[in-house]
């Protein structure tokens, strides 16, 4: 199953590198059905916070007011050995070691799309992590909702950001990772507000509570872990991120699961619940659910890819040979990509794969 989820995001990839060809064939329709999941969630609520630690990396700016101002895709890749390397799709052949470079990256590609004034796109980074000790995701960090603009921003910036949010998680295939903040109200929650919107019965938002550890003394979250409070198929995730002067302390990734795993298991009150809280049973909930979700939906994206396939075939043959290097070499890399995941899903029908291997 690893297999089929790695060759989904391989085919995500593919999607996005020909997307300058895209308009004309079937390949944007393509990208659309394949699963992703997305964060969304007030600034501040501590959206970037909890991919770090999905990913179990520090690599994304984070901080007060509005950091993440475009999206950014995230695909991680489950790799043999001990190596970790990241790379941007923006900056092809380069590997990136260093993560703190690649938050730099991350910050200086931004504010190339968007100059320097706080201004927002909705042009995506492409970053892959290639990592044995990541489960294969895609994962969207999106901008904060607001409801004010801030000195130098155009009023406009409030809707821009909900419609771009919107954009992403209005479609049926994408997951929504919904955070809100444990210190404030929950009615007041703006991932609340938008997955009511877009996904009203909760099929397909993961709601997650940030910032236990800042509530006020004598007020807890067990009403809301309990799904008492708002409804959602999923159970409630509460997690424990690290505070700004955590991330001042570099405290690191190990330190701070360890701190959240002792905090739950611990506390009087969230004891019972330790077992379903956390970043790493949040990271384990996620890919078992885009396993399912692929699987549900592999009969479709197979039809989808039939079509992508004989459209990419009809647009070499229009393009003639010799086809320029750059658009040709693509186009033969999605079509290479298509028949294996062709083959897999043959193998999938079987119930076994090449070699003997259950899915
Ligand atoms: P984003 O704007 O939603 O991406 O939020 P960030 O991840 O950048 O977090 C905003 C601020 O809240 C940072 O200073 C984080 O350190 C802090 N923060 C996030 N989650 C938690 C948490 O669970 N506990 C505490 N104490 N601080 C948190
Ligand atoms: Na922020
Ligand atoms: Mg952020």
């Amino acid at each position: 199953m690893d297999s089929l989820i790695s060759l989904v995001n391989k085919l995500q990839r593919a999607c996005t590198a020909l997307g300058d060809h895209g308009e004309e064939n079937a390949l944007p329709t393509l990208w659309d059905s394949l699963p992703a999941i997305a964060v969304v969630g007030g600034q501040s609520s501590g959206k970037s916070s909890v991919l770090e630690s999905i990913v179990g990396k520090d690599f994304l700016p984070r901080g007060s007011g509005i950091v993440t101002r475009r999206p950014l895709v995230l695909q991680l890749h489950k790799i043999d050995g001990h190596r970790e390397y990241a790379e941007f799709m923006h900056l092809p052949r380069k590997r990136f070691t260093n993560f703190a470079l690649v938050r730099k990256e991350i910050q200086d590609e931004t504010d190339r799309e968007t100059g320097l004034n706080k201004q927002i796109s909705p042009v995506p980074i492409h970053l892959s992590i290639y990592s044995p000790n990541v489960v294969n995701l895609t994962l969207i960090d999106l901008p904060g909702l607001t409801n004010v603009a801030v000195e130098g921003q155009p009023d406009s910036i409030v809707a821009d950001i909900e419609n771009m949010v919107r954009s992403y998680i209005e479609k049926p295939n994408c997951i929504i990772l919904a955070i809100s903040p444990a210190n404030q109200d929950l009615a007041t929650s703006d991932a609340i507000k938008i997955c009511r919107e877009v996904d009203p019965k909760g099929e397909r938002t993961l709601g997650v509570l940030t910032k236990i550890d800042l509530m006020d003394k004598g007020t807890d979250a067990v009403e809301i872990l309990e799904g008492k409070s708002y409804r959602l198929q999923f159970p409630w995730i509460g997690v424990v991120n690290r505070s700004q002067a955590d991330i001042n302390k570099n405290v690191d990734m190990i330190a701070a699961r360890r701190r959240e795993r002792e905090y739950f298991a611990n506390s009087p009150v969230y004891k019972h619940l330790a077992h379903r809280m956390g970043s790493e049973h949040l990271g384990k909930v996620l890919s078992k659910h885009l396993e399912q979700v692929i699987k549900s939906r592999i009969p479709g994206i197979q039809s989808l890819i039939s079509k992508t396939l004989a459209e990419l075939e009809g647009e070499l043959t229009r393009l003639g040979k010799p086809v320029a290097a750059d658009a040709g070499g693509k186009l033969y890399a999605i079509m290479e990509i298509c028949r294996i995941f062709d083959q897999i899903y043959k193998d999938h029908l079987d119930g076994v794969r090449p070699g003997g291997e259950k899915i």
